[in-house]
């Protein structure tokens, strides 16, 4: 890295900022409705003029919006996920600015001493949270589906730690026989048990209120989930879930590992090192040898990984068939 590339690095924290607020001011859907120029974006937002005009080619820079005529649109690979609609990422866009404005908080703290005062959210912060989460599996979770091919014979499913869902939502709509219960701290248990009252999903998707370190998981499961749980726990406390999750598969059942990549050294993949920070010493980024070892000692066998743009991968592995029958041979 040279000196230019160290200036641009430390003004990286202005453009992710113009994002996060063009969404939450409603630019970014607009402008993935139909193309606007700065002063109609203005009017229709109510918003100031010369201000939105500095907002919209700052986008534009970014690569975000693209020129058409007089008048700037959202790049064709974004508009589906500005739209209301199961793509809608703009949710997720809200948790990244909420991250960002506490992320730095207590980073001093922790470098010194290791501990992290209380960060533990509740009530509006984690709806907030949860809905971030479910629209950001949106973008991995049909990934998953492809990499199981279809969920064909798939039919029970346990997802630990899904949150209010965003994982069973898109394999039910994948495979129409398929149920899936989903293991989460009480207060995310609720949010998700009431997103789905008077759905037909209702009845395919069962939240259980529990603790997955604790709690009894409902066995002859062909497929468990633990998408970005891992990252949240110690090393020990992880392989231990890995354990138990893998105990739970009926013979022949996938336990998948949906979380973020990082490198064996963890000192190239930017994302995943960035990762590893922001779950402080609570957590940290897995790398797939640390990972293939817990589900080997696990029992699983047929290990295989899957890359999940953007940032994730799915380690997968299957627990042995059943042993064959030989008490009627002769
Ligand atoms: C990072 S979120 C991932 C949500 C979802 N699996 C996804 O990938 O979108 C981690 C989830 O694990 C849940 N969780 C954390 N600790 C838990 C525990 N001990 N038992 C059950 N769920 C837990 C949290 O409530 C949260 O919804």
């Amino acid at each position: 890295m040279d000196v230019s590339q160290l200036y641009e690095l430390l003004w990286g924290f202005a453009g992710p900022r113009v994002v996060t607020l063009a969404a939450k001011v409603g630019l970014l859907r607009a402008l993935a409705q139909a193309p606007a120029d700065a002063p109609e974006l203005a009017a229709a937002l109510k918003l100031d003029l010369p201000a939105t005009g500095k907002i919209v080619r700052a986008l534009c820079a970014q690569g975000l919006l693209a020129v058409e005529g007089d008048k700037f649109r959202l790049h064709p690979a974004l508009r589906k996920h500005f739209l209301p609609g199961p793509d809608d990422l703009t949710p997720f866009v809200a948790h990244a600015q909420a991250l960002a404005d506490r992320w730095g908080a207590g980073l001093e703290d922790w470098l010194r001493s290791g501990a992290e005062k209380g960060s533990t959210r509740a009530g509006d912060k984690l709806a907030a949270f949860s809905q971030g989460m479910q629209a950001a599996a949106a973008l991995l979770a049909h990934q998953v589906v492809e990499a199981l091919d279809g969920l064909l014979g798939i039919e029970r499913v346990l997802d630990l730690g899904g949150g209010t869902g965003g994982y069973a939502r898109v394999f039910c709509s994948a495979q129409p026989r398929l149920q899936v219960t989903v293991l989460e701290v009480a207060e995310v248990a609720t949010l998700g048990t009431d997103s789905l009252v008077g759905t037909e999903l209702g009845q395919r998707i069962h939240f259980i209120s529990g603790d997955y370190h604790h709690s009894e998981f409902p066995a002859g499961q062909d497929l468990v989930l633990l998408a970005n749980v891992l990252h949240i726990e110690k090393a020990a406390q992880a392989q231990a879930l890995v354990q138990r999750a893998a105990a739970s598969l009926a013979p022949g059942g996938r336990l998948a590992v949906v979380d973020f990549i990082i490198d064996e050294h963890k000192r190239e993949n930017l994302m995943g090192a960035l990762f590893a920070i922001n779950m402080r010493s609570r957590g940290d980024t897995y790398s797939e040898p640390e990972l293939r070892a817990w589900l080997r000692a696990a029992g699983l066998a047929q290990l295989r990984r899957v890359d999940l743009p953007p940032a994730h991968w799915l380690i997968l592995g299957q627990a042995p068939a059943d042993p064959p029958d030989y008490s009627t041979s002769v």
